[in-house]
C-alpha cells in the first residue's frame, strides 16, 4: 500500500505509523443491523429499576418530544438512578447540534464530571487527535462545515462511581436521552465508541472485534462500530484498526453525501 502525504499526516496525528494494510474498504451496509436498531426505540428506555428515585425523572414520551433546550434541562434536572446522587454534574454532550457526525460513548469520568463535557480527559485527547486526522472537530469554529462537526454524546450523562461500568439498569434509565440527541442532530454517521455505546444502539453485546469492519445501522442512519479510546491506550495496537474504523466511517459518510448531492 503506497500512503498519500495526507495520509501520513493524519497517522501523525493518531499517534501512528504507516503500516501494510489497506485503508478502505467499500462500505458493507449490514440490512440485518437495521432491524436489531429498530428495536432500540424510546419505549425500551423504562425497564423499571426498583429503588431508583423516579420523582423528577421526564417519562420516555415527554422525552421523545423534548426540543433541545427542554432536553437539556431534562437531563440536567434528572434524578432517574442514584448516579444523580454522586455526580458534579451532569454531562449533557459537545458539538454542534446539526454536525453531521455523531461520536457515542460510554460514560463521563472523573474530569468530565469535574468540567460537564464529554472525553476532555486522556482518553478525549486521543479521540480528538482521531477526529483531527480526517479532518473533524467537536469544536464548530474549526470547521464552519458541518459535514466536519461532530457532536459527541455518552450513553450515561452521570459519572459511575470510581469509573466502574455502566450498571444495565443505569443504561436503560438514560438511554431515551441518547436516543432523543440522535434524533435532534439527525446525524449522517454515527460512530460508536466500546461495548456500551453498542448495546445501547444495536442492542448486541457481541465483542467489538466482531462487530467492527462493516457498516450496521440505528433507526437508519449508518454506524460504525470502533473501539473506546481508553481500550487504545492500554492496546496501542489496535490503534491500527481504529483507523481502519476510522476510514470505513469517512468513506460511508462521505457516500452517503453524494447520494444527497446527487438525489436533490
Ligand atoms: N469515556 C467516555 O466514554 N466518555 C467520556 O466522556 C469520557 C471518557
Amino acid at each position: 500500500m503506497t500512503w498519500s502525504k495526507r495520509q501520513h499526516a493524519m497517522l501523525a496525528e493518531m499517534g501512528l505509523r504507516a503500516w501494510d494494510t489497506p485503508v478502505s474498504q467499500e462500505p458493507d451496509v449490514d440490512a440485518a443491523g437495521a432491524s436489531v436498531a429498530a428495536a432500540a426505540g424510546i419505549a425500551a428506555a423504562q425497564t423499571p429499576v426498583a429503588d431508583a428515585p423516579v420523582a423528577a425523572a421526564a417519562t420516555p414520551s415527554a422525552v421523545a418530544m423534548m426540543d433541545w433546550p427542554a432536553l437539556r434541562e431534562a437531563v440536567a434536572s434528572c434524578t432517574a438512578c442514584s448516579l444523580c446522587g454522586s455526580r458534579r454534574q451532569t454531562v449533557f454532550g459537545v458539538g454542534h447540534p446539526q454536525a453531521h457526525w455523531m461520536v457515542v460513548g460510554e460514560a463521563p469520568g472523573e474530569e468530565e464530571d469535574r468540567r460537564g463535557e464529554p472525553f476532555v480527559g486522556r482518553s478525549g485527547q486521543l479521540l480528538d487527535n482521531m477526529l483531527r486526522a480526517i479532518g473533524l472537530s467537536r469544536h464548530a469554529g474549526d470547521v464552519p462545515d458541518p459535514a466536519r462537526q461532530v457532536f459527541i454524546a455518552n450513553t450515561l450523562k452521570c459519572r459511575p462511581p470510581g469509573n466502574r461500568s455502566p450498571l444495565s439498569e443505569e443504561l436503560a434509565r438514560c438511554e431515551g436521552f441518547l436516543m432523543r440527541q440522535i434524533e435532534l442532530v439527525q446525524p449522517r454517521i454515527i460512530l460508536a465508541m466500546g461495548r456500551f455505546a453498542v448495546q445501547s444502539l444495536l442492542r448486541s453485546t457481541a465483542p467489538i472485534g466482531q462487530l467492527r469492519g462493516r457498516v450496521h445501522r440505528y433507526q437508519g442512519v449508518p454506524l460504525v462500530v470502533t473501539y473506546h479510546p481508553s481500550y487504545l491506550l492500554r492496546n496501542l495496537t489496535e490503534k491500527a484498526r481504529a483507523w481502519d474504523d476510522l476510514c470505513l466511517a469517512l468513506d460511508t459518510a462521505e457516500a452517503a453525501a453524494v447520494h444527497v448531492a446527487r438525489g436533490a
